[in-house]
């Protein structure tokens, strides 16, 4: 069966087979071969694409922006003070209006509700940039980062670390349970992912055949690993986390032990930025001969404008 994406919504990867995750993987893997030869294809020509941020972005921003105007569109950057979502107007009421002008949202914010809800009343395209729960477009970058890597992904062993209930370890599993890698959250209990998005997950392993465990045991997590993964202790909102999160988390920084620790040499590190360096991760690590950080962050692009040309040329 062929994949076609025309019309869809990224909100979260739970919503996407194997087959779509792999066939935005591989167009990206082409828009970045043919970017690198300089061909262009326009394939969102005369189209307007709104970029709503409620939290500040480098390489979301700056990936969508790029990609738009890559394939011929036109990026409106639309920041928290620029507009009245959800303040002086419902977001169903912004959504309609957009919806109106433009032919696809990017939304980056807190509430995943607010980002279904653009989805479900503007009738365009909307795309997830980042929610307190879920970040998928981040996940599509680092699967093509770990397939170019290692050129697959089915039962690749990805250890995420840190901070386990947050949108990207959230959203690593979710991904991973969709295609099949085997997958590990390595966090203190206090920061767990919640039991029943680790059971939907489980449930869409037993289709892809991949796995996941969640443990507070960092040895027997890294052992054997082929990706290690981090982020921030306190993700955007979180800054008055501070104190509490260095106490629970300190003990779980990858650092060179860490790397080590997986017994491999062709193990890789990876981020999803921004990073701060000698907490989650570091400085050694980070600037390391195993880390692919920048690889990962110049995918963002690649596979954000394959996001958005699935949805509008299909
Ligand atoms: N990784 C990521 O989403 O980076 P930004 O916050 O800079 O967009
Ligand atoms: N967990 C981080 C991810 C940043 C890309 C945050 O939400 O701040």
């Amino acid at each position: 069966m062929s994949v076609n994406l025309k019309g869809r919504h990224l909100l979260t990867l739970k919503d996407y087979s194997k087959e779509e995750i792999i066939y935005i993987i591989d167009l990206a893997a082409d828009l970045k071969n043919k970017k690198k030869k300089g061909i262009f294809e326009k394939n969102m020509l005369n189209k307007n694409i709104a970029l709503i941020f409620e939290k500040p972005s480098t390489r979301t921003r700056c990936s969508f922006t790029v990609a738009c105007i890559d394939e011929g569109a036109h990026p409106e950057y639309l920041g928290k003070d620029d507009i009245q979502l959800g303040h002086k107007e419902s977001v169903e009421d912004t959504a309609r209006v957009l919806g109106r002008m433009f032919d696809g949202i990017e939304f980056r914010g807190f509430s995943q509700e607010v980002v279904e809800k653009l989805a479900k009343y503007s009738g365009i395209p909307v795309w997830n940039g980042l929610t307190d729960e879920d970040h998928p477009t981040q996940v599509l970058a680092d699967f093509l980062t770990v397939r170019e890597h290692f050129g697959k992904l089915e039962r690749i062993k990805f250890v995420y670390i840190g901070d386990g209930r947050n949108n990207m370890s959230n959203a690593l599993m979710i991904g991973s349970s969709k295609v099949g890698i085997n997958f590990v959250v390595a966090s203190p209990k206090e920061l767990w992912p919640e039991k029943k998005l680790v059971d939907e997950c489980e449930r869409f392993t037993k289709i892809s055949g991949g796995s996941i465990i969640v443990t507070d045991n960092i040895q027997e997590a890294v052992k054997d690993a082929d990706v290690i993964y981090t982020d921030v202790w306190c993700s955007m909102g979180e800054e008055d986390k501070s104190a509490e999160r260095i106490k629970l988390l300190s003990p779980y920084q990858v650092n060179s032990d860490v790397m080590r620790m997986t017994g491999k040499e062709s193990t890789i590190f990876m981020h999803c930025l921004p990073a701060i360096k000698e907490k989650e991760v570091t400085e050694e690590v980070f600037e390391g001969n195993q880390s692919v950080v920048f690889d990962e962050a110049e995918n963002r692009m690649h596979t954000i404008k394959a996001v958005m040309v699935g949805s509008i040329r299909g």
